[in-house]
């Protein structure tokens, strides 16, 4: 993997849900990496978004890596189920998960991609000991649990600190991003390091249109791989 190559996941949380199909196939006609969807349970976010007949639903119009970002108090329980659904990784966080490493081999035996979230009062240390048995990490930009919020911007010195600790530990994991990204804050994180964004509200909320929001967030990196 060259991680030099920046990847757009957009967040099908901001798309409009009676035409998510056609959303999804018009990102992924724009050149997406992947599609990224948050699964909230009302108790580890305050808020509630989607489950498993969604991913199935998405399966069968897109050939896209469905990448599942579990803000759910135990992500262990669904596994299986998202499995079975159609999806190709997992996002897990570090937060209030007791037997982090347990859930990371499980989603290993399960043959899927594997990567940890860290929400923006969490230390880039708290990585330490997990980073070697991850595919990716996910720096959280905003706290977790809504779309359309403001990027932090004292998140960008652990993304620097991150792709640090990634290039001495494992290189060729994964730097993702996640809140408030769009063409302004985008070359920002880009130059701390990140080389996945997921974007929201910037693909699908703008009156533009998917395919012409996914170009100017490309254009705005200036190195995004199409
Ligand atoms: C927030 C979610 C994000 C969200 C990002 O908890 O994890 O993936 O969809 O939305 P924007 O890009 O609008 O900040
Ligand atoms: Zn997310």
């Amino acid at each position: 993997m060259d991680n030099k190559i920046v990847k757009l996941a957009p967040s099908i949380l901001a798309a409009d849900f009676a035409r998510l199909g056609e959303q999804v196939m018009q990102a992924e006609r724009a050149g997406a990496d992947r599609i990224h969807v948050d699964i909230m349970d009302g108790h580890f976010v305050p808020n509630l978004s989607m489950g498993a007949p969604i991913v199935q639903s998405l399966r069968r119009v897109t050939g896209l890596h469905l990448e599942m970002h579990m803000m759910i108090s135990d992500p262990d329980f669904f596994l299986d189920e998202f499995v079975e659904a159609g999806s190709d990784s997992f996002l897990v966080h570090w937060e209030g998960n007791n037997n982090l490493h347990r859930t990371v081999q499980r989603v290993k035996a399960l043959g899927k991609r594997v990567g940890v979230v860290i929400n923006p009062a969490t230390p880039a240390a708290a990585l330490e000991e997990i980073l070697q048995d991850v595919d990716q990490v996910l720096v959280m930009t905003v706290n977790p649990g809504f779309g359309h919020q403001h990027f932090i911007h004292t998140t960008l010195p652990k993304i620097r600190r991150v792709r640090q600790m990634i290039d001495e530990i494992r290189p060729g994991c994964e730097l993702e991003v996640d809140g408030g990204i769009d063409a302004t804050t985008a070359p920002l994180v880009v130059d701390a390091g990140a080389n996945v964004l997921v974007a929201g509200s910037a693909i699908f909320s703008e009156s533009e249109g998917v395919i012409a929001a996914m170009k100017r967030l490309r254009a705005a990196v200036g190195k995004i791989d199409t």
